[in-house]
């Protein structure tokens, strides 16, 4: 690991529930890269590491920097409580995770990715069409909050009138209040309507099969360890309807409000997407980078490790904080500018994580956020926010607006 060489700065204070944190973190990241690239924070008892040269390397880690008690830290607080649920593929190590990641791969494989495209870009042109006004209105909660839900659950095979129900229960369950890192009684309520909502749907489908993927899990098969063959447990599927609801619903929608926010800073890379829609593509990479919507993962060491000449003990939560790494200007020129035109000098963005747990919804993600902008490129060639307006979510893990008002400008 890196030379003890790092600045010793105890006055960096860096709390992930505080409104400063939500409002905009890069500042304070800036300062952990450069004073306190491994922090201790001893209120809520984690550490932090911030540079792209120390995160990468544990993203890929995973003997090392384990999943296995959750990867937000009120999980890892709780993990005790939790025994016994089966765990999600999320918080899986190998080699338990590569054998599910392998068996729920099937149903994302690029033919099945290439299959959605007619159902993704009806779905998101429909939401735009329903807008009352699509010259005047909130682009989170009249657009980007509800697509990516209803994508994913139609995928799945969660009937229309319960779609938007699971991401307001997961909006429910994600939020938290400034200075709680726990999830709140509400919180709590919506997370267990989730599940024994999709107790119920996962018996009716394994009763009458349909063609959606919650059918495919049920009928999977593998090889275990042991040479048997077997099928994923009730609990194993729940757990992974669950988080493909979570990671479906949530993270475009930030992607896409972010993006309505950062291009109406730079209206001239608006233009010029506009005019070239093949910059499409980078220009989600380079918007996952500068304001990306999972800002950070939680490990737990199984070893003492050291950074900077300082050692973290076995068994203590640490935050893998990827959009500080994203903004780190040892791999990035001018890091915290947003420019579409950045040249990528590696072959990955950290933003849809890497390694073990590295994005499984990536192609899909990267599909929807390339219909959604074109989408809006052709809708709002000139537009403006309301900046008073604007609020963020205060959520555990992702970051973006709750609401972003958008007004279209007449021509020039
Ligand atoms: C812009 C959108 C998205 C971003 C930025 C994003 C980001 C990430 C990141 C950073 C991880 C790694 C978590 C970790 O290491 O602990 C991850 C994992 C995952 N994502 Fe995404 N995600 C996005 C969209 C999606 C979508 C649309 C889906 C599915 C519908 C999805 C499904 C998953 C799954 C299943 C995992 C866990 C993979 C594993 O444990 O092997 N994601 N995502």
């Amino acid at each position: 690991m890196s030379a003890p060489t790092a600045p010793k700065a105890e006055s960096v204070e860096f709390n992930p529930f505080s409104e400063t944190f939500f409002n905009n973190p890069y500042d304070t990241y800036r300062r952990l890269r450069e004073e306190a690239p491994l922090y201790h924070n001893a209120e809520y008892g984690f550490w932090a590491i911030s540079r792209y040269e120390d995160i990468a390397p544990a993203y890929k880690d995973s003997a090392t920097f384990s999943s296995a008690k959750g990867v937000t830290l009120d999980m890892i607080k709780i993990a005790e409580l939790l025994k016994g649920i089966p765990p999600q593929l999320i918080m899986l190590d190998p080699p338990e995770h590569d054998r599910m990641r392998r068996l729920v791969s099937k149903a994302f494989t690029p033919r099945a990715v290439k299959a959605w495209a007619d159902l993704v870009t009806e779905t998101i042109h429909g939401f735009f069409d329903e807008i009352d006004d699509p010259t005047s209105f909130d682009a989170v909660g009249d657009f980007a909050a509800l697509f990516p839900v209803e994508i994913i659950c139609k995928i799945l095979g969660v009937p229309a009138d319960r779609r938007q129900q699971i991401r307001l229960w997961i909006d429910t369950y994600l939020a938290r209040e400034a200075g709680n890192m726990m999830m709140s009684q509400a919180g709590a309520e919506a997370s267990m309507a989730m599940g024994q909502y999709f107790e119920s749907l996962l018996a009716e489908r394994k009763a009458d099969p349909q063609d959606d993927m919650l059918s495919e899990l049920i009928a999977s098969e593998y090889v275990a360890a042991d040479g048997e063959t077997k099928r994923l447990t009730d609990g194993e599927i729940i757990g992974f309807c669950r988080l493909l609801g979570g990671a479906g619903a949530e993270t475009v929608t930030k992607l896409i409000s972010n993006a309505l926010v950062v291009f109406a800073d730079h209206p001239d890379q608006w233009e010029a997407l506009r005019q070239d829609r093949d910059k499409v593509p980078d220009a989600i990479e380079e918007l996952v980078r500068f304001d990306g919507p999972l800002q950070y993962n939680f490990r737990v060491t199984t070893r003492e490790v050291t950074y900077y000449g300082e050692t973290i003990p076995a068994d203590s939560p640490v935050m893998l904080i990827t959009g500080a790494a994203n903004r780190d200007d040892r791999v990035f020129d001018d890091p915290d500018v947003f420019d579409i035109n950045r040249k990528r000098p590696f072959g990955y963005n950290l933003g849809f994580g890497y390694g073990t747990h590295s994005c499984l919804g990536a192609p899909l993600a990267r599909m929807e956020s390339r219909v959604a902008l074109n989408l809006l490129l052709d809708k709002l060639p000139r537009y403006e926010i309301d900046r008073s307006k604007l609020s963020r979510v205060s959520m555990t893990n992702v970051a973006g607006w709750k609401s972003v008002p958008v007004r279209a400008l007449p021509a020039e």
